[in-house]
């Protein structure tokens, strides 16, 4: 998992996107309730009063739309809300749910109140959709007996339940099922003191020594992303055990992460080679999404899921409607003289 640059098609060790190495572990390091999760401080607030509310009533809470980059604890807060709920979880994700059967059995499954985490919804497929907005709106869903001319439309009663849907693109969520969701929440990226609260947390729970410093340095470059931070945290050990005393230090984390190509701000090697394309191979700018990721080989989602939130948050990188902008901070962190007029310096052409 160690990325280099000669190997451009290796996973990334800082891609938010959930590893099988992380699984796991990172079950241990789930939090269960809303007091151990840290960050989202105005999501939680909220949960907790509609939380709160359900319970009080006997009611399922409402359906929940959860929104943001990958990797910032969708799934853990669902598992969070089902436990606060005392109820059961269900996991899934959109693409799994192939057939229009295999939602009607999941939905027919859930016990009362229980909570369906539906992952990547905006990947559902129209027909599933469809089935889900009647059992969304009314917990009704309508099956359709036989072929041709003699088939029978039935409508079934749903027990009470709760759909959790994650997406990293709100926007590509057709309307009607959106509106379905009465409790929508965007998860923001986290800030480098939370992020160290949460590597110090799982240092604890892994039994990895760790100095209150070497925690700040993991965070500081973890790009905003607690599933970034506990990946590195594991692979800074690796070098804490080998090359020192099993302590994560600063020291230790600094030539780890160096060693791992992750920058003093986290960038990695494909942030780094995304904005230099940008800027020594199209003046910096502008140049359409679909152009740069074919210019660095990558794929255009990767660049607009992963590099793009966190380099933007940076001030990087701008999104004008003519394409992608490095700013004059990208130049400097990467060590280039800006020209002195960027603005709509290139025509889309290569320029080296
Ligand atoms: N592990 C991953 N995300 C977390 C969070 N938000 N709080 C605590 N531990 C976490």
């Amino acid at each position: 998992m160690i990325q280099t640059e000669d190997m451009e098609f290796a996973p990334r060790v800082i891609s938010p996107e959930a590893a099988a190495e992380d699984s796991e572990a990172e079950l241990g390091l789930r939090p269960q309730t809303l007091n151990e999760y840290i960050g989202q401080d105005k999501v939680k607030e909220n949960l907790a009063v509609y939380i709160e509310a359900a319970k009080r009533r006997n009611e399922p809470l409402d359906h929940v739309l959860l929104y943001g980059p990958p990797g910032l604890g969708k799934t853990t807060l669902s598992g969070i809300i089902a436990h606060e709920l005392g109820v059961n979880l269900r996991v899934t994700t959109g693409p799994a749910i192939e057939k229009t059967g295999d939602l009607v059995s999941l939905l027919t499954s859930l016990s009362d109140n229980d909570v369906l985490f539906i992952d990547e919804i905006h990947r559902l497929s129209r027909a599933v959709e469809e089935i889900l907005y009647p059992a969304l709106e009314d917990r009704v869903i309508d099956i359709i007996i036989g072929k041709g001319p003699s088939a029978r439309s039935i409508r079934m009663d749903l027990r009470p339940f709760t759909l959790i849907g994650a997406t990293t693109r709100a926007g590509q969520l057709s309307a009607p099922l959106r509106d379905r969701f009465g409790v929508i929440q965007r998860l923001e990226l986290y800030s480098k003191d939370q992020l160290a609260d949460i590597v110090k947390r799982s240092a604890l729970i892994l039994g990895i020594p760790c100095d209150t410093d070497g925690a700040a340095e993991i965070a500081g470059r973890a790009r905003g992303t607690p599933r970034i931070a506990n990946r590195l945290l594991k692979r800074v050990r690796d070098f804490a055990d080998v090359m020192g005393n099993g302590r994560i230090t600063r020291d230790i984390a600094s030539i780890a992460l160096s060693r791992l190509e992750i920058d003093q701000l986290g960038l990695d090697s494909l942030d780094r080679r995304m904005l230099t394309m940008i800027i020594k191979g199209y003046g910096g700018g502008p140049v359409g999404l679909e152009t740069l990721a074919s210019a660095i080989g990558e794929e255009s989602v990767t660049l607009e899921d992963v590099c793009e939130p966190f380099l933007m948050q940076l001030g990087f990188l701008g999104r004008t409607p003519r394409g992608r902008v490095a700013t004059k901070l990208a130049y400097e962190h990467l060590g280039i003289a800006a020209p002195d007029d960027q603005s709509g310096s290139s025509d889309g052409q290569l320029t080296f």
